[in-house]
């Protein structure tokens, strides 16, 4: 089977309706009963309000054990779909609702990387994320906690949320942060934002991956420019078919966007709110984008080379390819 890796995905957003139900049943804690439609599946339809469900879903989760679980979940069942690497984003912002802090959250996620790594050999690294619709503040205040707890699994600073508010200019400072602390970042844009809001990413935030960006696809000197200057996307079809960008898989232009020369990578971004996998993405992309498993293997390469894990990793991960 083809080796995968993972650079897009939100870990609030990888827990199962199941394990949603279980964590909120255990903590006692009410959960809001429009979470779920009657099939037991999340219940959203716009984007808007998947961001919504999102957010009741993640108030299940609670304690520094609960994370634990869901990354270790999560990991074991990527392990058996045969990936190597997963980029985690996770949410001080979304930790904090559930009443928890910076470092509690930080050390669950990383007791459940520990484990699935010792049980499944797989290796799971985290990208600190704001919530850009919570404002520059909010952003600002998580940049700060992710510089000053420093930890070997955190690696990146991210931000997720609405890209239809603010401005990427309003959150220059909590990037400049981390970037300044050593780290590489990544944003949301060109998902529900169009080329602008790359092209606005791009000016004024050090990022040097984007998420998603698949809307650059509107804009033919901006893909010249990602494509030129080696700027790996991470896209996420399965994402942006559920959310109503795109009619289908044929009509996301994913093959156009690799065709063009972009560095592409695939990713489930919330995969159980998507009814997706990572295994179920790259099966897709074989299918709809005439895939073979040499350029499988070369998007996992791309994954782990545009990773913002250590050298000495990204080595051990592309002899295992
Ligand atoms: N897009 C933007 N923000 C998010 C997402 C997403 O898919 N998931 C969680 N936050
Ligand atoms: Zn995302």
């Amino acid at each position: 089977m083809v080796k995968k890796a993972e650079l897009h995905v939100h870990l609030e957003g990888t827990a199962t309706p199941a394990l949603v139900k279980k964590l909120a049943e255990k903590n006692g804690a009410d959960l809001d009963p429009t979470t779920f439609k009657s099939d037991g599946e999340f219940s959203w339809t716009t984007f808007w309000e998947f961001l919504d469900c999102y957010d009741k879903a993640a108030a299940a989760i609670r304690s520094k054990d609960d994370y634990r679980l869901v990354t270790y979940d999560y990991l074991a069942r990527c392990a058996r779909e045969d990936v190597i690497y997963v980029e985690m984003f996770s949410s001080p912002d979304h930790a904090a609702e559930a009443g928890m802090s910076y470092s509690d959250h930080l050390e669950g996620i990383a007791a459940g990387i520990d484990d699935a790594y010792r049980d499944f050999g797989i290796v799971g690294r985290i990208i600190v994320t704001c919530v850009r619709h919570l404002g520059p503040e909010k952003a600002l205040r998580v940049a700060t906690a992710f510089v000053n707890n420093p930890h070997p699994f955190v690696v990146g600073f991210g931000m997720g949320g609405d890209e239809t508010q603010f401005h990427p200019k309003d959150f220059t400072a909590a990037f400049n942060l981390a970037q300044r602390a050593g780290y590489q970042t990544t944003n949301h844009a060109g998902e529900f934002g169009g080329p602008e809001s790359i092209r606005a990413s791009l000016d004024h935030l050090p990022i040097t991956r984007i998420g998603h960006g698949v809307r650059a696809i509107e804009d033919g000197e901006l893909l010249e420019e990602i494509a030129d200057r080696r700027i790996p996307l991470e896209l996420c079809p399965g994402s942006n078919v559920s959310t109503g960008l795109y009619g289908d898989r044929k009509l996301h232009p994913f093959g156009k966007i690799m065709e063009a020369g972009c560095v592409v990578t695939l990713s489930s971004d919330d995969p159980p709110f998507f009814a997706t996998s990572v295994g179920y993405e790259y099966e897709q992309a074989a299918i709809n984008y005439d895939l073979g498993t040499k350029a499988l293997e070369d998007i996992t390469r791309n994954a782990v080379h545009a990773a913002f894990c250590d050298d000495d990793l990204k080595e051990r991960l592309l002899a295992s390819i």
